[in-house]
């Protein structure tokens, strides 16, 4: 679920969640669906994917033996030199897109519940059902970890990161791949704006490797990843009321060498019409066209240094497997 219209804090024990996705109001969601509709090419921006629906079916794609990315980078997770890396125990972990909460407890489950004690994790994602679930499962097997919710947009509302504390945050699992590489640029400088020196930025990336095994991680033989693209399309309709049929589209992911990114698209089978009350004409696909639904940019290690460089952020380190098909960035603010 989406909630754009209840502001509202759950209580779970002594965990909280906070829906902060009313203050960008409904208004502002439609006529960016809209706008993105009528441009040309056409797009919806993929963070639509994740209503409850879309969340889960993402999660299942985590497990797909074709998605390399999560497996590897949970291995990765796990060796992670963590104690050494954050240094005090007093601080706050930030989770960007947070998920199903199984990256953080690689993390999580690292530390002794003395430990956890001082620590407050702080998800952060735009599912309010899969943040609920996180924030539950999470207060129940770590009773000593603070854990606070926060529901909102974060590449729009970083102001909401409470102050006082060291932090270290994290965006895992190449979610900053969905950015386009200016946006990504803009963003880590943006979190590098509010961290204070000797907090850190743990960052998941996928990397550049064989365009073969690239777009078959993004075109499952079961179909999972169809079925989870041309969801956006019903998670569109409940925003915008529109009456796009998903079964009316194919599921198209290509590797894009010039951008070094995986697009998604959703394909018309047929010239197709689609009402919606806050468009003044039908919207128009012809038979074949595509509506752009996602881009996973792919990175390698110079792109890893000069976000780095552009964010006034030092790399203190990157971690990789053997293969080098995933990496995770340790950057920390310096001055
Ligand atoms: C969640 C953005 C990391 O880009 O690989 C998986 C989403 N899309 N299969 C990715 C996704 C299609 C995923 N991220």
């Amino acid at each position: 679920m989406m909630d754009y219209n209840t502001k509202e804090i759950v209580k779970c024990g002594s965990a909280t969640i906070v829906n902060h996705l009313p203050e960008i109001g409904l208004l502002k969601v439609v006529s960016e669906i809209v706008d993105g509709l009528n441009s040309s090419p056409k797009r919806i921006s993929c963070k639509y994917f994740y209503d409850t629906e879309g969340s889960n079916l993402f999660t299942e794609i985590t497990r797909l033996a074709e998605y390399y990315p999560t497996r590897t980078e949970n291995a990765i997770l796990r060796e992670l030199p963590l104690e050494k890396l954050i240094g005090s125990f007093d601080i706050d972990i930030i989770e960007l897109g947070s998920g199903d909460h199984s990256k953080i407890t690689l993390i999580l489950e690292r530390f002794s519940e003395a430990q956890l004690q001082h620590m407050r994790y702080i998800p952060v994602d735009i599912s309010f059902s899969t943040l609920e679930t996180s924030v539950r499962k999470l207060a129940e097997r770590f009773p000593s970890l603070a854990v606070e919710g926060i529901v909102a947009d974060y590449y729009h509302q970083m102001h909401l990161v409470p102050g006082e504390r060291k932090k270290l945050f994290c965006f895992l699992g190449s979610t900053i791949g969905n950015l386009d590489r200016a946006e990504a640029m803009n963003f880590v400088r943006n979190i590098s704006d509010i961290m204070r020196p000797g907090d850190s930025f743990l960052i998941g990336f996928d990397r550049i490797k064989d365009t073969s095994m690239l777009e078959s991680a993004y075109n499952d033989q079961t179909g999972l990843t169809a079925r989870f693209n041309k969801n956006i399309l019903r998670v569109v309709n409940r925003l915008i009321l529109s009456d796009f049929d998903p079964d009316d589209f194919v599921h198209r992911a290509f590797y894009n060498p010039r951008h070094r990114r995986i697009e998604m698209h959703v394909e018309a089978k047929k010239s197709l019409r689609v009402c919606c009350p806050y468009m003044k004409q039908p919207f128009e696909l012809q038979k074949g066209e595509t509506i752009h639904t996602e881009n996973s940019h792919k990175f390698d290690e110079c792109d890893i240094h000069a976000l780095g460089e552009h964010a006034g952020l030092a790399v203190n380190r990157i971690f990789s497997d053997k293969k080098e098909w995933f990496s995770l960035a340790y950057f920390r603010k310096t001055n």
